[in-house]
């Protein structure tokens, strides 16, 4: 029996170390340790032997069912090891690599014009500042000199948030004018501010006009500012940002506001003049209103007309970029098409 013992434990733990999964550890156990087994059998019938023997046979095979156990215990540690390690091992980072590339956003085109412009006034000695683009009514029509039943309302076809109730009357400011009346509440003169921001009509939207777009507002309020200033400031801007050589043209335009009012063109770069769709077949493509700041517009924030007279205008962005370039249509630079976009 003794020798039988020893048969079983060298075969049980030969067999365990060829174990390799879970699965064949517990039809080893059943194997060798299970009711059937027989180690279990022969610890059954010690019983049945005489003292001496049992004594003998019995501690053997208690130490061959310890030692089965302890190898069943410990090969069970391990498989669970290597069971958590393979994902791991099979996953490991492999640093030799190289990075994966990450593509760098650029600035939209109308961003670029934008900070380009403030660049240039800068320049000149004005200050970059923002205002909102939900704005009462009162600064984006009253206060600039366009009462209610203005014709010049016509001008600016208006999205309105909220009108009457008691409540006062807000809109989608449709011009940047009304931060002139803002800051000019707030600031005395020498002012020189511009101011960069979205403008809202109500308007079917064609290769050059868009509904929601970009102006930059420009202030000059000082004493002894005159026509010639703002000639002066707006052909030193068109200088630096399409060089000398660039047509400009200068006109006589109406805006309630401004006395006298003027409007400012560039000669149309899709043509070279000659006249195409883009400039309605005129050969200019026009890209700022400006004037003389009203006196009773000064009067009302409290300057003083006598004393002080300022500048003022107010540019479409877009048509820059546009001009500069060559784009033939201003809703491109809002449809985010990147193979455009990736052009500036
Ligand atoms: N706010 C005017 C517009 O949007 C432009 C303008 C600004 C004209 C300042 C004169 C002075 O059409």
């Amino acid at each position: 029996m003794l020798d039988q013992l020893k048969g079983l434990r060298t075969q049980a733990l030969s067999e365990l170390s060829e174990v390799d999964s879970l699965r064949g550890l517990e039809l080893w156990r059943v194997r060798h340790l299970g009711k059937k087994s027989a180690l279990i059998q022969i610890l059954r019938s010690l019983a049945t032997l005489p003292a001496e023997e049992r004594r003998r046979a019995g501690a053997q095979a208690n130490e061959v069912k310890t030692a089965l156990e302890s190898g069943l215990s410990e090969k069970e540690r391990q498989l669970q090891e290597a069971l958590l390690a393979s994902p791991l091992k099979s996953r490991q980072l492999d640093v030799t690599l190289p990075g994966r590339p990450y593509p760098i956003g650029g600035l939209h085109p109308i961003t670029q014009t934008i900070n380009e412009i403030c660049e240039i006034f800068g320049n000149m000695g004005f200050q970059t500042i923002e205002g909102p683009e939900v704005e009462l009514e009162y600064y984006n029509f009253e206060a600039l000199n366009i009462p209610p039943h203005h014709p010049a309302r016509e001008m600016f076809a208006t999205l309105w948030v909220e009108t009457g109730g008691g409540e006062e009357t807000t809109l989608l400011r449709t011009h940047t004018s009304p931060m002139q009346i803002r800051l000019m509440e707030r600031e005395r003169p020498p002012i020189r501010v511009i101011v960069p921001g979205r403008a809202y009509r109500y308007e079917a939207t064609d290769a050059t006009h868009e509904s929601i777009f970009f102006q930059v507002e420009g202030l000059a309020v000082d004493t002894n500012i005159t026509m010639a200033d703002l000639k002066g400031t707006l052909l030193e801007f068109c200088r630096c940002l399409f060089g000398d050589e660039r047509k400009v043209r200068f006109r006589c335009d109406y805006f309630p506001f401004v006395e006298p009012g003027a409007e400012m063109a560039i000669e149309c770069l899709a043509c070279a003049g000659a006249g195409c769709r883009l400039c309605g077949h005129s050969g200019w493509i026009e890209i700022l209103g400006a004037g003389m700041v009203h006196p009773d517009v000064l009067a009302r924030v409290g300057i003083d007309p006598d004393i002080y007279s300022g500048f003022a205008f107010g540019m479409g962005v877009e048509r820059l970029p546009m001009l500069r370039y060559g784009v033939d249509d201003i809703r491109l630079f809002y449809n985010n098409d990147l193979r455009f976009l990736r052009q500036f």
